[in-house]
């Protein structure tokens, strides 16, 4: 239709949200339906956060505020920067938007022209390449391989850079794979940035309380200093205080960028909400002892469920760092045909397959890049994982 734009052509809309409110109409009409597509955690916000939300509406915390969070908000980001990733920022240097997903859109925005590219580790967060379309760049997809864990390595980032390579989009641990890099990892990804000066990175640390094990978290500014002035570290407190709906996210960096960042959201949507600012103070600024137990958490789901997704024929599942997704191969269900007569050529024939004939919702890998697979999230009951890998090795089992 020649009345919407050009460049909403180059996108699509999300498929992960596709695919939940598929999952949630099946649900209404009455089908005994278990969602792995949601990238939430199954619990509410924790008590004193809720509390400090309540507190802010009725002392009448309510009216719009400075455009990009309040000073003592960006305070208590300094401060997290400084506790968990020894990364020294003024609170100038900080920003607060609408998630973290506007937060990367506005950097996006902010910095893009025509023919920057911006190069992307597949699978990648289905938003990002979007995004990067949305704001007038050109997104670069660099594949990482099952048998290297899904991590890129320094040689693909080093021949994917040119001179129009304007950014490195970097996201650890992963979504949709739960991949985490370490410190080792990321510092052979980081010495190839220190000999491209004209490539700045931007990390989506999202996902960074939920690493288990001996995995241990880092970041690139902080494993190497010499990117500090061109990295932008985001962040946010959706997934580790278990938040989404409150819509707080934030990133530090360079002041000129965060300038700019903060001019394109002053144009688009002002301030996020108060409430939501107000008990994001109390989340960074409380008690931080429950994010332990959560990963802890998340981490006997993963087992459960890579140990379940091994057990059904033609399923291959790593065993990742961190996040609350798995992301198996299906390489071994291709060609073959589901006990209901679907042919599944394709990974999103076997997501659709699996939906109608089993009732178990899973993203299809294609959406995230990478193909044969799908994405699970396991942040559900132990109960409804148990339930759900079950029934997808019956699925499996039909194959022939
Ligand atoms: C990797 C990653 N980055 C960013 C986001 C967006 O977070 P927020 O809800 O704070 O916008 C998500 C949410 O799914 C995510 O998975």
């Amino acid at each position: 239709m020649t009345f919407l734009s050009a460049t909403l052509n180059r996108v699509k809309p999300s498929p992960t949200i596709a695919v939940t409110t598929k999952a949630a109409e099946l649900k209404a009409a009455g089908r005994d339906i278990i969602a792995l597509g949601a990238g939430e955690p199954d619990f509410d916000t924790p008590e004193h956060i809720q509390k400090a939300g309540q507190q802010a509406i009725s002392e009448g915390k309510t009216r719009y505020t400075a455009v990009d969070g309040v000073p003592e908000l960006k305070e208590a980001i300094c401060a997290k920067f400084q506790r968990d990733n020894d990364l020294s920022y003024e609170t100038a240097q900080v920003t607060v938007g609408t998630g973290g997903k506007q937060v990367l859109y506005n950097a996006f925005m902010a910095t893009l022209n025509a023919g920057d590219e911006v190069i992307i580790p597949a699978p990648y967060w289905v938003s990002y390449p979007d995004m990067v379309l949305l704001a007038g760049g050109t997104p670069v997809i660099v594949e990482a391989t099952l048998e290297n864990s899904f991590k890129i390595t320094a040689e693909q980032l080093r021949n994917a850079i040119t001179p129009q390579t304007k950014w490195f989009l970097f996201n650890s641990p992963s979504n949709p794979t739960g991949a985490g890099y370490s410190w080792d990892e990321l510092k052979a990804l980081t010495d190839i940035l220190v000999e491209n000066p004209h490539v700045w990175i931007i990390t989506d640390d999202m996902y960074e309380h939920l690493a288990f094990g001996n995995f241990k978290f880092c970041t690139p500014a902080q494993v190497e200093p010499r990117l500090y002035e061109r990295s932008l570290t985001v962040n946010g407190v959706s997934k580790a205080y278990a938040m989404t709906g409150w819509r707080i996210g934030y990133a530090a960096g360079p002041e000129e960028l965060i300038k700019a960042m903060r001019k394109v959201q002053s144009q688009s949507t002002s301030n996020p909400s108060s409430i939501g600012q107000y008990a994001a103070l109390e989340a960074l600024n409380g008690p931080q002892d429950f994010l332990a137990d959560n990963a802890k958490l998340f981490q006997r789901r993963r087992d459960l469920v890579v140990d379940a997704l091994n057990g059904c024929p033609g399923i291959s599942c790593p065993r990742p760092e961190g996040a609350f997704y798995v992301y198996p191969s299906i390489a071994g269900c291709i060609g073959k045909t589901s006990a209901s007569g679907v042919k599944i050529e394709t990974d999103e024939d076997f997501a659709t397959a699996l939906l109608e004939e089993t009732g178990v919702a899973v993203v299809f890998g294609a959406a995230f890049g990478v193909s044969p697979n799908f994405r699970v999230s396991y942040a559900t009951s132990d109960a409804q994982l148990t339930e759900a890998c079950a029934r997808i090795k019956v699925f499996c089992e039909g194959l022939s």
